[in-house]
C-alpha cells in the first residue's frame, strides 16, 4: 500500500480510502451489504494496508458506523477513522439534521456510540447548511475539537466560495479550520477542477474525492451500467450528468484502455484519479473482495500521459452535480 499526508494534518492515509456507504442494511438501499457479507471486505482492506475508513451517520441510519466500528475492533489506534453530519436521522425530529450546534453535539455523541469510540480523526459536515451561520457551526466544531471527540474537522461537496468563507472565517475567530474536502470528482465530472481543486491545493486542504469511478459507471460499457443490483436501482447514478458532456464518449476510451493496459475499465477509472496531483485519497466504493483488490491494484497503474489527455478529451462542462 502506498501513503500519503492528508493535507496539512500531518496524518499518513493509504492512497485508497474505504468507502462506507456500501456496508450497513439492504433495507436502506438494495445494493448494500449486511454485517457478514461487509466484515470480509473490511478485513481484507485492512490486510492491504488500507487505514482510512469514510462513514457518515446516515449511511443505513447509522449501521454503517456500527459494522465498521464493530469491524475496527482492536485496531483502533491504526484506522483513520472519518465520518460525517448533516442529513437527517430521524424523519420526525428535525433537529436530527442540519448543523446547529444541538445537532452536531447530538449527532457526534450518537455516531461515536455506535463506533464503540472515543473519538473520530475526522468529522465531516456532509453539506453546506443555508438555515445556520457557518460561524456557529464552526464554533460547536471547534469545541468538539477541545473536548477530545474528533481530531480533525473537514467539509464536503460545496461552492468554492462558502469553503472559502468558511477557512476565513475559522483563521479570524481562532478556530481550527476544516483540514479536508471531500468532494465528486471522477473522468466524467471534473466541474471541480475549475475553482475547489487548485484552491485547496493552494490552501493545504487534503482532498478525499468521493465516487471516483461515477458509481459504477465508469466500471463497464456504458450501455450494461444497469446490469448490477446497483446499477438497475441507485436514482444518483442517473441524476448526475454522466451520460451529458462526453460522458458516453470517455466510457469508451476507458474501455479501449482497459484493453490496452490488460486493466478492467474501474482500474483504468481510478488510475486516472489517482494521477491527479491535487488528489490524496479517493474514497472507493465496493461491494466485493475482489473489487477492492483490484482498486488496489490500480495503485500500479501508471497512465501515460497521452493517454490521460486521450481519456479527458472528449469531456465537456456539465451542471454542478453534488451539491446546491
Ligand atoms: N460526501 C458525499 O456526499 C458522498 C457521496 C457519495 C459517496 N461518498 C463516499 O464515497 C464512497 C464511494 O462512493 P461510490 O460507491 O458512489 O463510488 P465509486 O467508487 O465511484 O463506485 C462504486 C461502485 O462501482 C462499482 N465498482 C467498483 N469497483 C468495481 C470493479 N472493480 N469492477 C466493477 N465494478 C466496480 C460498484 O458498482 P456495482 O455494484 O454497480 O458494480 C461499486 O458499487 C462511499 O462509500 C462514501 O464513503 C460520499
Amino acid at each position: 500500500m502506498e501513503y500519503t499526508t492528508l493535507g496539512d494534518t500531518g496524518m499518513e492515509v493509504s492512497r485508497l480510502c474505504l468507502g462506507c456507504m456500501s456496508f450497513g442494511d439492504p433495507d436502506w438501499r438494495e445494493w448494500v451489504l449486511d454485517e457478514a457479507e461487509s466484515q470480509p471486505i473490511i478485513d481484507r482492506a485492512i490486510d492491504l494496508g488500507i487505514n482510512f475508513f469514510d462513514t457518515a451517520n446516515m449511511y443505513s441510519t447509522g449501521e454503517s458506523e456500527r459494522i465498521i466500528g464493530n469491524a475496527l475492533e482492536g485496531r483502533r489506534e491504526e484506522s483513520i477513522v472519518a465520518t460525517k453530519v448533516y442529513f437527517q436521522m430521524d424523519e420526525d425530529d428535525p433537529n436530527s439534521g442540519g448543523l446547529s450546534r444541538k445537532t452536531i453535539e447530538q449527532e457526534l455523541d450518537a455516531s461515536l456510540d455506535r463506533l464503540g469510540m472515543d473519538t473520530v480523526d475526522l468529522y465531516q459536515i456532509h453539506r453546506y447548511d443555508y438555515d445556520t451561520p457557518m460561524e456557529g457551526t464552526l464554533r460547536a466544531l471547534d469545541d468538539a475539537v477541545r473536548r477530545g471527540k474528533t481530531r480533525y474537522i473537514g467539509a464536503s461537496s460545496m461552492w468554492t466560495h462558502q469553503f472559502a468563507d468558511a477557512l476565513h472565517t475559522s483563521e479570524r475567530l481562532g478556530l481550527d479550520r476544516f483540514a479536508t474536502m471531500q468532494n465528486h470528482y471522477n473522468l466524467v465530472y471534473r466541474e471541480e477542477e475549475r475553482e475547489m481543486l487548485p484552491f485547496c491545493q493552494k490552501e493545504g486542504i487534503g482532498t478525499m474525492p468521493w465516487s471516483p469511478m461515477a458509481r459504477g459507471y465508469l466500471t463497464r460499457p456504458h450501455d450494461e451500467v444497469d446490469s448490477t443490483a446497483r446499477g438497475a436501482s441507485e436514482e444518483y447514478l442517473y441524476e448526475h450528468p454522466y451520460l451529458d458532456g462526453g460522458g458516453p464518449a470517455v466510457n469508451e476510451r476507458v474501455e479501449e484502455l482497459a484493453d490496452e493496459y490488460d486493466a478492467s475499465m474501474a482500474q483504468i477509472a481510478l488510475a486516472w484519479v489517482l494521477d491527479k496531483e491535487w488528489v490524496d485519497a479517493p474514497i472507493v466504493g465496493t461491494t466485493s473482495v475482489e473489487h477492492l483488490e483490484e482498486a488496489v491494484e490500480a495503485l500500479d497503474i501508471d497512465l501515460a500521459e497521452s493517454d490521460v489527455e486521450y481519456l479527458e478529451e472528449p469531456y465537456e462542462p456539465v451542471p454542478v452535480s453534488g451539491h446546491e
